[in-house]
């Protein structure tokens, strides 16, 4: 199989610079303090806001540059400083990648490194300082509007993602910021809305992700979010931001505001916003004098009102920053719109795709299915732009049907019929369902391409556009007829394979026991199309497996069930705690259609051989993973944690190890996972702290939340 030659291919081309070592660090310290000691109050000042709409403040006269920011998280950003250049207004194409979600559900550290190192190498091409993201916000309710750029529903496999693509974006000399800072998890009322969540739900499920980024990341810049948590804005939260990111987690980078978060001039100054942006003043030509960390800055110094030293410590973290990354004197040189980084987004794509269901179908045999149709508009239409602040003008974007047209072959016939088309009033259209129908009947295999779609031109799609920024899905129902044109298409070709697009689920239960197979291909990126094909001729194995659960409505899930989403009244209750996604499954009983960490394969493999033992604080886990069944391919081997005996209310199990292994046919590998204290203790809000309760622990191992083949258990 190709993907394997690619593997090492890659692993050669790609070089990642050292991290910077303490010496430097601390002399860097020294040079910040005579720095600051240089400037004016002024000249502080102005550093902490913007200067443009991607852009905080330099000070010429001391050579300190501008800070130059880019979205992210999966390319970066069509230019969108005003100030840009005829030039940087038309080179700022870029790669584009598979969105968040389909990283997380390669369950691949290594890649999600890579593609932090491509993305780290792009900003840099493109003149960045820092690349917005990656998200890392839980999937709390699968209506999330953003789902598609962040990750997953549990805090370890975002953990895990994250401070791998940190990682490698910064080795770029680029700063990765990890957002959104924290518990923005709805777009509705994203700006107003006060999340209403327990300290425990906060440290166990919200904050992790954060945690590991400045812990183990390392990252650079943190973006504070929109949204209240608990009664204050959390970009200038007293307890979020000062206590527990900067005090408890040692943040020593910048803290950004999300774009017109700010709220408050004081808070803003007392409670940790290092950098103000974006702050909307409603005007065509915007005073950034007038934000809030500005001009009234200044005065509430000079009032003494707010002591100087709070501005220095803002500079200080700028400085820091600047000289570890733009000032540091390293000669990191960017790349863009390589055929390598391509290739890179075609893999996280080939890995990142789900296997949902599979019943004798694929891969296809080119020699059984001559004549296949392609049905659906997501065959033929173009995501990259679509989303919102996440868009990327990429270079080119290989649709679903140029990707199996590519890789079909000649002596196989690709016939395409739209079959549905968005419509801004989510009706469809009779006339080209019955022409999908019809065609249907003819051909020996049709593949129907659905689901969702995004876009940023509300002007196009008037509001109907779903999995994008400042909205929310009403439902998981398929919209515009698909859900009766895939049941009507079934019923005449039972040969239909069913592939869906988006940045979540959709309602499945009327038709998918009338289809043999279906695949979740997320928003794949600029080689998605052939990446799909890949998967579906079986040049590729798949080996993506769901960072989500995926249950049948929106109304089984405990935001919906049990908590509140999107709130009413701008509050928003998170009544169900820690019990987000399968941690309420399990724990309730509750039937999913494809459960937290489910995918399949062409293969088959076993796992065999646990043994579980104590090292010091830590535990771990070893076991062997055999692919048994007649190609290669690769399997994540899941450890979950299940407290036995505990007093102490717990979810039944939580993943806290995992590994993915690529396996030739018959071959055996040694899996082994080390699970430091806290992958076994709880938040106990009473002490304020991580506790470790003495009980047994059961380590169990499967290929996902429900299908657990081994298990040992260990006392602590
Ligand atoms: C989004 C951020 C984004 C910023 C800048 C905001 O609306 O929430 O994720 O980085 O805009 O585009």
């Amino acid at each position: 199989m190709r993907k394997y030659l690619a593997i090492t291919i890659l692993g050669t081309l790609m070089a990642c610079a050292a991290t910077t070592p303490k010496t430097t660090l601390d002399a860097n310290e020294a040079k910040i303090d005579s720095l600051i000691r240089l400037m004016t109050l002024e000249e502080k000042v102005h550093m902490i806001h913007a200067c443009s709409n991607f852009n905080s403040g330099g000070v010429s006269r001391l050579n300190i540059p501008e800070l130059v920011m880019s979205d992210g998280p999966h390319g970066v950003r069509p230019e969108q400083n005003t100030n840009a250049t005829k030039s940087e207004k038309e080179n700022d194409y870029a790669t584009y990648f598979p969105t968040g979600i389909c990283l997380a559900a390669t369950w691949d550290t290594s890649l999600a490194h890579q593609m932090g190192m491509v993305l780290g190498s792009e900003a840099k091409a493109r003149g960045k300082d820092i690349i917005l993201g990656p998200g890392v916000n839980i999937i709390r309710s699968p209506l999330n509007g953003r789902n598609f750029e962040y990750l997953s529903e549990d805090p370890f496999l975002n953990s895990e993602l994250a401070v791998k693509y940190i990682q490698g974006v910064q080795c770029k000399g680029v700063s990765a910021c990890v957002k959104h800072f924290a518990a923005n998890n709805q777009e509705v009322n994203r700006d107003k809305v006060d999340v209403i969540v327990s300290e425990r739900a906060l440290r166990e499920i919200y904050l992790p992700a954060f945690e590991a980024s400045v812990k183990r990341g390392d990252v650079n810049t943190v973006m504070g979010a929109y949204n209240k948590v608990n009664g204050q804005y959390a970009t200038h939260h007293a307890y979020l931001v000062n206590k527990v990111l900067k005090d408890e987690f040692g943040f020593k980078g910048i803290l950004i505001s999300d774009w017109s978060a700010v709220k408050h001039a004081k808070e803003a100054l007392l409670n940790g916003t290092d950098i103000e942006m974006g702050t909307d003043l409603s005007q065509k030509k915007p005073d950034y004098n007038a934000f809030y960390m500005a001009d009234s800055a200044i005065q509430f110094v000079k009032s003494g009102e707010v002591d100087e030293k709070v501005i220095d410590e803002k500079v200080r973290r700028i400085l820091r920053i600047m000289l570890k990354t733009k000032l540091s004197g390293n000669n990191i040189q960017g790349e863009i719109n390589t055929k390598e980084h391509q290739q890179i987004a075609r893999k996280v794509a080939e890995e990142g795709i789900v296997l949902l269901k599979n019943e004798n179908i694929l891969p296809i045999e080119s020699k059984k299915y001559r004549k296949i149709l392609v049905v659906g508009n997501n065959a033929v239409y173009k995501q990259s732009m679509g989303g919102g602040s996440s868009q990327v003008k990429a270079l080119y974007e290989v649709t679903i049907l140029e990707g199996i047209k590519d890789v079909a072959g000649q002596a196989t016939q690709i016939e395409f019929v739209e079959g549905y088309k968005p419509t801004k009033d989510l009706s469809f259209d009779k006339a080209l369902a019955q022409n999908a129908v019809n065609a249907a009947s003819k051909a020996d295999l049709v593949i129907f391409v659905g689901g969702w779609i995004h876009n940023f031109d509300m002007s196009v799609w008037g509001g109907t556009a779903f999995d994008m920024e400042g909205q929310d899905k009403s439902d998981l129902k398929l919209k515009y007829g698909q859900e009766d044109l895939i049941k009507q298409i079934s019923e005449v070709n039972p040969h239909t394979i069913v592939v869906l697009i988006g940045g979540s689920n959709v309602e499945m239960k009327s038709w998918i026991n009338q289809v043999p197979a279906v695949l979740m291909a997320w928003y794949p990126g600029m080689e998605g199309g052939h990446a799909l094909a890949n998967i579906l001729f079986g040049n590729i194995n798949p080996s993506g497996k769901l960072p989500m659960t995926f249950a049948d409505t929106h109304l089984l899930y405990p935001s919906h069930s049990v908590g509140e989403f999107p709130g009413k009244d701008n509050v928003v209750h998170y009544n169900e705690g820690i019990y987000v996604g399968y941690r309420y499954f399990d724990k309730q009983n509750v039937e999913t259609l494809f459960p937290f960490g489910f995918g399949l394969s062409y293969t088959t493999f076993k796992l065999s051989d646990l043994k579980v033992t104590k090292e010091g604080e830590n535990v771990v886990a070893q076991c062997k993973v055999q692919n048994t069944g007649s190609r290669e391919g690769a399997e994540v081997v899941q450890f979950y944690v299940a407290s036995k005996g505990s007093s102490i209310d717990r979810p039944v199990k939580e993943l806290k190890g995992f590994q993915k292994v690529f396996l030739k046919q018959n071959e055996i590998a040694n899996v082994k996972v080390v699970m430091d204290k806290r992958a076994f203790e709880y938040y106990d809000e009473q002490s304020k702290s991580w506790t470790l309760e003495p009980c047994s622990y059961e380590i169990q191992v499967g290929n996902s939340s429900q299908n657990i083949e081994l298990k040992q258990s260990i006392k602590l």
